[in-house]
């Protein structure tokens, strides 16, 4: 499938565990778009960063490791250089590690490019931190999914528990806190609602509702 630079975009953006993930599949699935996760990728250059033990700090290398990374989506699943790491990525550390190398403004830069591409015909849902600000800003629908740190991380907890995975669920406020920091407080590309973006805050709401309300915004172009 081809860039098509006129495909149409729906952004959604906002914190870990805003329910975006799973908004973004849904909203994808309806509409019959494909679907960008770009968090997925900031994880998996920090899941492959720590297999051949390059320094989350180490931009240089991390920079270098980037073109050789051949990525293959496939539903849930993800593949990197013929190696399964779908589980290996969701961990709530790959989450926090991720964040960290996400703060790397040539990381960034190396990524954007790969982003873009997903732009395909009919459309493309993209869901992640700065869809809507930097990365597709002429998107037509501009969604930010927020909710309060509490109920993120009871999200993520059930998820996480869902797939068989032990967690805790004070270990993951903290991290929930410690990857908001991180991720609204950098210099570049921080997690912020685009100035034309709709603010949905979906603390009280269920996941149709949010849906109901992604869809209403959708139809009006
Ligand atoms: O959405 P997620 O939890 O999979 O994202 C993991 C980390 O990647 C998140 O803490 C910040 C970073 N990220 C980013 O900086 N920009 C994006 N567009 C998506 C994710």
């Amino acid at each position: 499938m081809q860039h098509d630079a006129n495909a149409p975009v729906v952004t959604i953006d906002g914190p870990g565990g805003s329910g975006k993930g799973t908004l973004s599949s849904l909203v994808a699935a309806e509409l019959g778009w494909h679907l960008l996760d770009s968090g997925a990728l900031y994880r998996i250059v920090a899941a492959m960063a720590r297999r051949q033990a390059i320094d989350l700090t180490d931009e240089k290398s991390l920079v270098a490791m980037i073109p050789n990374l051949q990525i293959a989506f496939d539903g849930d699943r993800v593949d990197v250089n013929g190696d399964d790491l779908s589980d290996e990525i969701r961990t709530g550390e790959a989450g926090v590690a991720a964040s960290q190398v996400a703060a790397l403004p040539e990381v960034r830069d190396s990524i954007l490019t790969l982003q873009k591409s997903f732009q395909r015909a009919p459309g493309l849902v993209a869901d992640g931190r700065d869809m809507g600000t930097v990365v597709f800003p002429q998107a037509a629908t501009k969604i930010f999914l927020d909710a309060s740190a509490e109920v993120r991380a009871n999200r993520r907890y059930k998820q996480l528990k869902n797939k068989g995975l032990s967690v805790n669920l004070r270990d993951l406020l903290e991290q929930i806190q410690e990857r908001d920091a991180r991720d609204r407080g950098r210099a570049v590309a921080p997690l912020k609602p685009a100035a034309d973006a709709l603010i949905i805050d979906s603390t009280q709401m269920t996941i149709e509702e949010v849906l109901q309300m992604i869809m209403a915004e959708v139809s009006k172009g």
